[in-house]
């Protein structure tokens, strides 16, 4: 036994070895190295972490998976949060909790309108559409680029039942004007905060104020387990459906490696199955399996004791993103947090402004030649993508400045991994593509 426990404290210190000698130093050579717009920003911890979950494994939920998903749970302040596999398998599963004939009268039916925008990313709408209600798009304000207040009022009729918003590349949507109006007319909220976790509204985190909201740990966010996801929501019911629909539509809630925790396993009736039939094997949802493994778990717990101060980077670099930018007042529109917010933001987002001498497409050709790497906001104006096109949707009102966002809007990164010498570097490049123009 002392052998093993030798054995592993062998592993564990070669290890951090290892992420000494590969990982601890890099060196930026301006115009050599790529300044990425994100990355995977991490430690020996991380390391070391995957490699205990590999000594032990166990490969599915288990002693990480339960240890992550409480610091979660403990950093948002909020009851219940299960783990997935993605971000997209988060808002997938939010949706499906909320089409569950268990909520009766309130659950989510096709042909119902769901207001969201189209200038986001397709996990957010992809849901809606595979369940066969409508999407509603509404236009975005810029330059806050959330769901306009005033539209999202007027898209609202008796057919809307639920509002699913992404929270902009971290810049919250105006919570205050959602919920309010969620209440008045007793809609679902599911909060997107796939880009957004640790921003706050109002002094209180995002992913906290709707029914049900979602997180990603994609390597471009906040936190990274590789691929992963999570769902958060203080609703017990909620909570039961989530994991349904995780756990292949099962009733049964044990985790894995445990039997009989309710006590009922042989005990029970269900649909038209025979008395006591084993609980392991009743679906009482049409479910899927999206579950994390322990070893994304085991990054994820080292990942989230950096958050704050990732936030704090985020922030920071949102700053020095400003100071290079603010110098061209006449070419572009820089971004702005929604009123009453603190955003921990993904990204710092630009658009040229129409009269300026260069188009976006011009000046990040440029930008990413000099290895400065951008993205548009993700899939632009989703009404015109190829899988959207022929799809059942409504757009209320019209949708200038998302239309204005497809063609002139960017995002540069603000991630932790940005230096002050890249910084320096990214000054240089833009004052070099203006001063040409
Ligand atoms: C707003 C938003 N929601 C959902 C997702 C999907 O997350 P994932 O890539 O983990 O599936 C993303 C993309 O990364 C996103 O930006």
């Amino acid at each position: 036994m002392s052998d093993i426990k030798s054995l592993r404290q062998e592993i564990v210190a070669k290890t951090i070895e290892y992420y000494e000698a590969k990982f601890a130093h890099k060196d930026f050579i301006p115009g050599k190295t790529r300044v990425n717009y994100a990355g995977r920003v991490f430690d020996e911890k991380e390391i070391v972490n995957a490699v205990d979950a590999s000594l032990d494994f166990w490969l599915t939920e288990g002693r990480f998976s339960e240890a992550f998903a409480e610091k979660l749970s403990e950093f948002l302040n909020i009851e219940h949060v299960l783990l997935t596999n993605s971000g997209s398998s988060a808002n997938l599963l939010a949706f499906s909790a909320l089409t569950s004939e268990k909520l009766g009268d309130k659950h989510l039916k096709p042909g119902d309108e769901v207001i969201s925008v189209a200038a986001g990313f397709p996990a957010t709408v992809a849901p809606i559409v595979q369940y066969g209600l409508i999407p509603v798009f509404v236009d975005v304000d810029i330059p806050t680029y959330n769901i306009d207040p005033e539209a999202l009022k007027a898209a609202i009729t008796p057919k809307t039942r639920c509002i699913f918003l992404a929270h902009t590349l971290g810049n919250p949507f105006d919570l205050g004007t959602v919920m309010e109006l969620a209440g008045k007319h007793n809609l679902w909220v599911i909060e997107d905060n796939c880009d957004a976790l640790g921003s706050k509204y109002k002094g209180q985190y995002t992913g906290t104020f709707g029914h049900i909201s979602t997180m990603s740990f994609y390597p471009a966010h906040h936190i990274t387990t590789g691929e992963g996801g999570a769902v958060a929501t203080n609703d017990p019911q909620l909570a039961k459906l989530i994991r349904a629909f995780r756990d292949w539509g099962r009733d049964c809630y044990c985790m894995g490696g445990e039997n009989n925790t309710c006590g009922k396993r042989f005990s029970q009736v269900f649909g038209k199955l025979p008395l006591g039939y084993d609980h392991k094997y009743v679906y009482s949802e049409v479910g899927y399996n999206l579950k994390m493994t322990d070893w994304q778990a085991a990054i994820g717990s080292a990942q989230i004791d950096k958050l704050p101060s990732f936030c704090e980077q985020r922030k920071a670099n949102f700053k020095k993103h400003t100071a290079i930018l603010s110098k061209y007042p006449q070419y572009f529109i820089l971004p702005e947090a929604t009123k009453n917010s603190d955003p921990a933001w993904f990204s710092y987002i630009v658009t040229v402004k129409d009269d300026a001498p260069f188009t976006r497409d011009e000046l990040t050709a440029y930008l990413n030649s000099q290895l400065v790497e951008t993205r548009n906001l993700f899939a632009g104006n989703m009404t015109k993508q190829p899988a959207y096109i022929n799809r059942d949707f409504r757009i209320a009102g019209e949708l200038p400045n998302t239309d204005k966002i497809t063609g002139s809007t960017f995002f540069l990164g603000t991630y932790p991994g940005l230096t002050d010498e890249m910084f320096q570097y990214m000054e240089k490049v833009f004052a070099d593509f203006l001063s040409k123009h």
